[in-house]
């Protein structure tokens, strides 16, 4: 017989607005307070230390493994059988919300805390987990606590990324008291299920809090330095200058005509940071740095975009004079996420009379990187405001959190029931 819980939506609610408090700052742009909780920082041990001691109060076994991340487990009757895991990140980006990423790891510790509630024993066990640096600010590679855990990022070289100021990731791994000692290639769990805001208009739009995820677009980011050479603004000819702000300038108008021309599929690119160092009003600048955020629902359209960036800025270069340098920081493919777990998710919303429409993520995610050890899916929330995200306004209201946490504690409790 399934067994139905509901979680306690008052305790979900005061747990997201307390963590949102710790890396809070005041937003200019939108006037809003916001969440500023880069990996590995300051506020985001403190709010690691706020997660960790949620979990010890709720009676789970915590421990931390050596890329950071942070697993609490609720003992089954046979702890022989590999365990149901839950979880996403704490970390934001510079300009984030309360609920991105944070909605599954407290949303799975409420998942334990209800189950104690209500007096209920799993088979298996159940795990929450929150990955170190999912969102790749700070240290320039997404998904980097799940992807070395999945093994696809080797620990060393995770621990050798620097952030802006040249500090390792090891070294901030270690300042903050989070350097653990579990292997970070973790017994392979039975299941993964992340809950998570979806970050997009496309629930909204249906008018459902719940989604059911199927898969995860490709990503690809590059880091483009361009070097040109300073001379005066006044007496250097046009057609005798190398200007590498001009090149990058270009880059960031055709990628966006990339998206316009329909040629690469769905394809979605961002410039999100841009610079020509110091700069001065009467110099040519001599060299530019820019990022490119690559997204794609399709390989092959991912691979094509690709291909024709470099050939658009290898003739730029020739054309201008400048040197181009590329640096991969971060490519993963198209994750389609596994039939069977989407089916209970699906099975368990309706259960609960929850609609759902069935989706794709624009976003990245823990899931799409745990997926390559585990059956593994993502039941999706939807947020206010189109779904807005990684700014103040992200919001999600107090029953779409609450019906997307009601998913994911039923959903773990029948596959924690597996034999
Ligand atoms: C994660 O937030 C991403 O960049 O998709
Ligand atoms: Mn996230
Ligand atoms: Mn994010």
């Amino acid at each position: 017989m399934t067994r139905t819980v509901r979680i306690n939506r008052d305790r979900l609610w005061a747990s997201l607005m307390q963590l949102k408090e710790i890396g809070a700052y005041h937003d200019e742009a939108t006037g809003l307070r916001g969440v500023r909780r880069l990996a590995l920082t300051d506020a985001d041990a403190e709010a690691r230390r706020r997660c960790v001691r949620w979990m010890l109060e709720a009676g789970l076994e915590v421990r931390v493994d050596r890329i950071g991340n942070v697993y609490a487990t609720r003992p089954g009757r046979d702890r022989s059988l590999p365990c149901v895991l839950m979880g996403s990140h704490i970390d934001t980006v510079a300009t984030g919300g309360a609920f991105d990423g944070t909605l599954g790891v407290l949303g799975g510790i409420e998942v334990m805390r209800t189950l104690d509630d209500a007096g209920i024993e799993t088979l298996r066990d159940i795990e929450v987990g929150l990955f170190t640096e999912e969102e790749g600010v700070r240290f320039g590679t997404d998904m980097l606590g799940s992807a070395v855990t999945a093994g696809r990022i080797p620990l060393d070289h995770a621990h050798k990324l620097t952030d802006g100021d040249g500090r390792t990731v090891k070294e901030e791994l270690v300042r903050i008291g989070f350097n653990g000692d579990a292997h970070e290639r973790r017994p392979i769990p039975y299941a993964y299920v992340e809950c998570h805001i979806e970050q997009g208009p496309i629930l909204a739009d249906a008018g459902v809090d719940i989604g059911i995820v199927e898969g995860v677009q490709s990503i690809s980011w590059q880091r483009l330095t361009i070097r040109g050479e300073a001379a005066h603004a006044g007496t250097t000819p046009i057609e005798s200058r190398h200007d590498a702000g001009l090149v990058a300038a270009h880059v960031v108008v055709e990628a966006r005509r990339m998206c316009d021309s329909g040629d690469f599929g769905q394809l979605r690119a961002t410039i999100g940071n841009f610079g020509i160092g110091e700069g001065q009003t009467n110099v040519i600048p001599h060299q530019a740095t820019l990022t490119i955020d690559l997204r794609n629902p399709d390989n092959d359209h991912m691979t094509s975009a690709e291909q024709h960036l470099a050939g658009y800025v290898d003739e730029l270069a020739a054309h201008h004079g400048v040197q181009v340098g590329w640096e991969r920081m971060a490519k993963t493919a198209v994750v389609p996420f596994h039939p069977g777990i989407q089916e209970v998710l699906a099975a368990t919303a309706d259960d609960l009379g929850l609609p759902y429409v069935r989706t794709m993520s624009g976003a990245g995610h823990d899931a799409q990187e745990i997926s390559a050890i585990c059956p593994t899916a993502m039941v999706f929330v939807a947020g206010e405001n189109g779904g807005i995200s990684h700014t103040p306004r992200e919001y999600s209201n107090p029953t779409a959190c609450g019906n997307g946490t009601d998913v994911l504690a039923n959903a773990v409790l029948r596959l924690a029931d597996q034999p």
